[in-house]
């Protein structure tokens, strides 16, 4: 496996996925985190230093163990990485005047060739993006320069004997086209094979949890989410009837939804599942409550002691499962520290384990997304729900501004449906990154045959977004638009005017509470 050690650069999350892409398993460790003893212990196959934000000729800057360079692995730095690795190594980094060199850039390579760069430079020059305050004004002893731009002397560095590139570019971003053959390059220079698969994974994974549990017994919220789905899966492929799910139907679940769930785990795949019909509970809660964040604070202390009551029938249990991603672990380890605003407070389960006296077990620890997906297909989940667009925990609590009626949830769930099975009839489903419905607290005046209406009016929500931070409001033909109020108005009762909202985030959020 390959190490890469986080200097605390924005992007360096995506060398773990050029790396992934290419089929070679990797970890980002954060630089406090990576000593001499941590690295004998990892055994890396190879090291990646990745950018960062601090300045190496500041005392005290973030710095590589030494041993590093005496494993005899090979190792790459990129930018600041570069930069450490050259001061490491005997060489001189320079900050001020003129040093400076963000955005595009053309690297013209030297007389000399390098395998790193098999591929490269067919066109004479290579576009590559760069975002560096310092650079480096005299290479480490054994290195030679490979390529140049005219902000950066030393772009390409490499010492081909020890196996050490070091390059001031960042070929882990997208403006850097052919950044993708050069880790490749790097990862065949440092012998893998590429070998790291899905049902590899799946394998590892389950002889961990197997390791991990033995014969104990774990709990495992399932949301109906597709993360929590896929580790309840992996573990009881592991542990089989060892593991019990506990799904709580808080009464603010899609049409429909509490029935799948509860079909496909218990019926399709044979799993111990309780399955907690409590809507009367949250809902009796949420009674005469508009404020949004009441709303959220009452449903998350109600789930967890909802949950912890089922959970504490479960005999024995020693171990509460959870669907961790890779980027939740990444960004409790990042360097952005600084408190920041609370505009929503989320709905989470952190504090359970503790509260509860368990141990976790969280087998998607090391997984992106869509590789959760990817393991999802290999466990044979359904692509339909696979694919299926992220819902809140909350769930339609904040799609309902104002008071949460029973009449009111169903109305929305009615009118969701509809919607979304207009978004799948015109083959937009998997273009759209969320869609929903979401009900307005006010009545307006219509007409229908030759009766007034009185019913309430709905917003239709579609956004196009990478990971939720930011969206962009999803363009609609006015005819699916047209289509879809009318198929609402006609199909659901109680509804009687139809919204788009138009609203990017920021400044909007996604959900409307
Ligand atoms: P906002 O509305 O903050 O939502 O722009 C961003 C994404 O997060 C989802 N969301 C939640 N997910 N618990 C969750 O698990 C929550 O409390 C929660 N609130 C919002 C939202 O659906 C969108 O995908």
């Amino acid at each position: 496996r390959l190490l890469i050690i986080d200097f605390g650069s924005q992007v360096t999350q995506l060398i773990a996925r050029r790396l992934r892409e290419l089929n070679v398993y990797c970890e980002i460790h954060p630089y406090q985190k990576v000593t001499d003893a941590f690295l004998t212990d990892f055994a890396p196959q190879a090291i990646i230093f990745s950018g960062g934000p601090d300045s190496v000729t500041r005392e005290g800057s973030p710095r590589p163990p030494k041993s590093a360079f005496t494993l005899g692995v090979p190792i790459l730095g990129i930018c600041y990485g570069q930069q450490v690795m050259m001061q490491e190594l005997g060489g001189l980094v320079e900050s001020g005047h003129g040093t400076a060199e963000f955005g595009r850039a053309y690297v013209t390579p030297t007389a000399r060739a390098l395998p790193l760069l098999e591929g490269w430079f067919e066109d004479g020059r290579e576009q590559v993006w760069m975002s560096h305050g310092d650079h480096v004004s005299r290479i480490a002893p054994g290195f030679e320069v490979y390529g140049t731009s005219p902000g950066a002397p030393f772009a390409i560095t490499a010492d081909p004997a020890r196996h050490f590139y070091a390059v001031q570019f960042h070929p882990e971003v997208h403006h850097t086209p052919k950044g993708a053959k050069l880790y490749e390059n790097f990862v065949r220079l440092a012998g893998f094979t590429g070998d790291w698969t899905m049902a590899g994974y799946r394998e590892q994974a389950i002889a961990k949890i197997r390791e991990q549990v033995g014969d104990k017994k774990v709990i495992c919220g399932l949301s109906g989410g597709v993360d929590s789905s896929v580790a309840a899966v992996l573990i009881h492929e592991a542990i089989g009837d060892n593991l019990t799910c506990v799904f709580v139907d808080h009464g603010l679940l899609r049409k429909g939804e509490a029935e799948e769930v509860v079909t496909m785990f218990r019926d399709h795949y044979n799993m111990r599942l309780i399955a907690a019909d409590e809507s009367a509970l949250f809902l009796g809660a949420l009674e005469g409550v508009s404020d949004p964040e009441v709303k959220r604070k009452t449903i998350g202390r109600l789930f967890i002691d909802v949950f912890q009551n089922y959970a504490n029938q479960i005999e024995g249990a020693e171990f509460l499962a959870q669907g961790t991603l890779y980027p939740d672990v990444i960004e409790s380890v990042s360097f952005s520290g600084g408190p920041s605003v609370t505009i929503k407070s989320h709905h989470n389960v952190g504090g359970l384990p503790e509260k509860m006296g368990l141990k976790l077990v969280e087998p998607l620890r090391e997984l992106f997304k869509d590789e959760v997906r990817a393991l999802g297909r290999e466990l044979g989940l359904p692509a339909k729900f696979i694919g299926r667009h992220p819902f809140p925990g909350p769930g339609l609590a904040i799609r309902c501004p104002g008071e949460i009626t029973r009449e009111k949830l169903a109305i929305l769930r009615e009118a969701d449906a509809v919607y979304i099975d207009q978004i799948r009839k015109h083959g937009l489903y998997d273009e759209i990154w969320q869609a929903f419905v979401a009900i307005l607290p006010v009545r307006t005046v219509g007409v229908m045959g030759d009766g007034r209406t009185y019913d309430y009016a709905c917003a239709l929500r579609a956004v196009t977004s990478v990971d939720g931070m930011t969206a962009d409001y999803y363009p609609f033909s006015h005819e699916f638009l047209g289509e879809t109020a009318t198929r609402i108005i006609n199909e659901v009762k109680g509804i009687n005017r139809v919204t788009y909202d138009i609203t990017s985030k920021p400044p909007g959020t996604i959900e409307w509470e």
